[in-house]
């Protein structure tokens, strides 16, 4: 089947590892009615369309809804609505609720707000796909004085990862996060990187991949000791942005001793 695509849903679909994830989740779990919630080319509705009644894909970028529209035209059970869905009137309550507005630590994308209004019109016993995700930070040495993902960009890692929170989605999530915790370092140390592990079922992990969270790099107060832990706090808003991520160094600890 050919899909019409933007070329950055191009690169969505290119990327194996996100989509055969997705399609493992949804074949296990979509059933019922279905929301595709920013469809983009109609790729999850497509795959959830066999397992379901009736699958909405909601998209509110006109130009992609339309492909969407083109691309899913000979399934009878699949209806494509270009609208924003933190305005959109949901029609029924749904069984299944697909939602891939995904970024490292789901900062700076719409994924948490939209996940928060959709479960009001999710069933008691109704499904989220992804079902949560896992984050973790690690200490780096890194050049740059600004926040940036870590594709094509050289740092070197200076302590193992420490996993500082874990996210489901079938219950409201407060956007607002804020969370002293320790990571090991050793020798020059300047920044954070965040790493998030997607969850699109209990038993399916995913990523981090080049077009799903890749992690991210945050600069910090340079530290130069050997084999020490650092206490930071990290806060950001979810859905608010890169520009919310403030990360403050509160402690240092000698590990020798
Ligand atoms: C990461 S893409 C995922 C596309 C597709 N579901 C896939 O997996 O290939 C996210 C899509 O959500 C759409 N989107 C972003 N905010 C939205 C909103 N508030 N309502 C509906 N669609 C939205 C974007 O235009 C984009 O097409």
């Amino acid at each position: 089947m050919r899909f019409f695509v933007t070329a950055y849903h191009h690169n969505l679909l290119k990327d194996y590892e996100r989509l055969s994830g997705f399609y493992d989740a949804i074949r296990e779990h979509a059933h019922g009615i279905v929301y595709d919630i920013g469809a983009g080319s109609g790729i999850l509705s497509y795959f959830a369309a066999p397992y379901s009644k009736t699958v909405f894909a909601i998209e509110k970028d006109e130009k992609i809804a339309s492909y969407a529209s083109k691309n899913l035209a000979g399934i009878p059970n699949v209806k494509v609505v270009n609208e924003d869905a933190l305005s959109y009137d949901f029609p029924h309550q749904a069984d299944t609720i697909i939602c891939e507005m995904l970024d490292t630590a789901l900062i700076d994308e719409e994924q948490v707000p939209i996940v928060n209004k959709c479960l009001k019109h999710l069933k008691e016993d109704g499904r989220i796909i992804p079902y949560g995700v896992i984050n973790g930070a690690e200490a780096i040495e890194m050049d740059s004085e600004t926040i940036r993902y870590d594709e094509n960009y050289k740092y070197k890692t200076k302590g193992g990862l420490t996993i500082y929170d874990s996210i489901k989605f079938n219950k409201r999530i407060d956007e607002k996060f804020k969370k002293t915790f320790e990571i090991p370092a050793n020798g020059r140390t300047n920044g954070l990187k965040i790493t998030t592990f997607t969850l699109l079922a209990e038993n399916i992990i995913a990523g981090p991949t080049q077009m799903m969270n890749p992690p991210l790099l945050i600069p910090i107060e340079e530290i130069k000791e050997e084999n020490y832990m650092i206490k930071v706090t990290l806060s950001y808003r979810m859905g608010g942005g890169l520009n919310t991520i403030k990360a403050k160094i509160k402690d240092i600890e000698d590990r020798k001793t």
